[in-house]
């Protein structure tokens, strides 16, 4: 089997080839992307990209057809991948996470592959009040993010994709420890908080819902979507990812990495405005048609291994959320330095 992984040098992409690499291992792995934070590994001791046949870099918006041949299977990763990016560079991620996304889908399943992965996102049900929210409710992007993500979607359900299966996991916040670990990540972001400084600040006051989902699961929702008989959610799928377990309020993932690293101190700002991002998300359509790829890694160890790691790469830095651990910081950072354009292009200093 043939796999072409787009976007697979980001936060998700190294635990995603890890697993591919164990559970198909005698696939051809095939790596594809604009290297936006090749450079951001952090504590890996090898690239993680040795585990693939082959790299490739370059933009989504230009993928040569070559890399579609004899291609059985299409996950797509790349993406302007939160709201503080989505907000910065508005146009591009419609045209990078939306019209990119569904032209390599269209261009893909005319080349003869069998199954597209599309990462999708939870936080198109946006500001949900009421019960845990399911694939069907309507959905209320609040960011250019989350649009992007919405637009891609519908797009994908109007292929035609005759026998060909295609996926659109609607991913909950992911978490955990990762050759490229990103600090813009609410889980992330507090366990950083505890190792550097003793100290979590929560910028909201805390009461935000929010679905969570650890990397290494992320990879065996993918498989899932590979292998998957269409005959079980038919060959267009859209699935939320995650478990209901993994429901929490903010102010409770502070308490528990408070716990995990002892002596660490919670302040919640009690009077902040109410952060409209807030959902809780139903998982039982996953639950049913995945039975066996369901999250395993539970809360303690996706904190334990992000402490570990931290903790590894001898992190100290109080004042990560203004540096390179945040994507924005990274991207912002190549445009000064004239490497990258408003559009996300490569100059020639690039
Ligand atoms: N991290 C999360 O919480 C989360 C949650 C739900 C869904 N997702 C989705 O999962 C996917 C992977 O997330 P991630 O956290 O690894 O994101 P990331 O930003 O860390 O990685 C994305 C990768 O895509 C590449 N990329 C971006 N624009 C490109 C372009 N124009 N051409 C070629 N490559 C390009 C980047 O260089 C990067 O390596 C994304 O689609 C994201 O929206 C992530």
């Amino acid at each position: 089997m043939r796999l072409l992984i787009v976007g697979n040098m980001g936060y998700v992409g190294p635990s995603l080839v890890r697993h591919l690499r164990t559970a198909f291992p005698g696939s051809e792995l095939i790596g594809y992307d604009a290297g936006y934070f090749a450079h951001c590994l952090t504590g890996a001791p090898t690239t993680p990209e040795i585990l693939l046949n082959r790299q490739h870099f370059g933009d989504v918006r230009d993928l040569p057809e070559e890399l579609l041949i004899g291609v059985d299977g299409v996950i797509q990763l790349a993406a302007v991948s939160n709201d503080p990016m989505g907000n910065r560079f508005e146009a591009v991620t419609s045209a990078i996470n939306y019209e990119s996304s569904v032209a390599i889908a269209k261009r893909a399943l005319a080349a003869g592959a069998r199954r597209f992965v599309f990462a999708s996102s939870c936080s198109m049900y946006g500001a949900a009040a009421g019960g845990p929210r399911v694939e069907s409710d309507p959905l209320n992007p609040l960011t250019a993010y989350a649009r992007s993500k919405v637009a891609a979607e519908n797009a994908l359900s109007q292929l035609e994709p005759g026998g060909a299966v295609v996926t659109s996991l609607r991913f909950s916040t992911a978490c955990g420890m990762s050759d490229r670990l990103r600090l813009d990540l609410v889980l992330n972001d507090f366990v950083a908080c505890a190792v550097s400084s003793g100290e979590i600040t929560v910028l909201s006051d805390g009461t935000p819902w929010r679905p969570l989902i650890d990397v290494a699961d992320m990879a065996r929702a993918i498989e899932w979507a590979l292998t998957r008989d269409p005959s079980d959610g038919g060959n267009y799928l859209a699935v939320n990812v995650g478990s209901d377990e993994w429901n929490y309020q903010v102010k409770d993932l502070a308490f528990a990495v408070s716990r995990a690293v002892p002596g660490t101190k919670v302040s919640i700002n009690e009077n902040a405005p109410a952060d409209k991002r807030s959902y809780r998300v139903d998982f039982s359509t996953y639950r049913k048609l995945a039975p066996r790829h369901q999250p395993k890694v539970d809360l303690d160890q996706s904190i334990r291994q992000l402490k570990q790691g931290l903790i590894r790469m001898n992190f100290r830095d109080e004042n990560f959320r203004g540096s390179h651990y945040m994507r924005l910081k990274v991207l912002e950072s190549h445009i000064e330095a004239k490497r990258l354009t408003e559009s996300l292009r490569w100059t020639q200093q690039g």
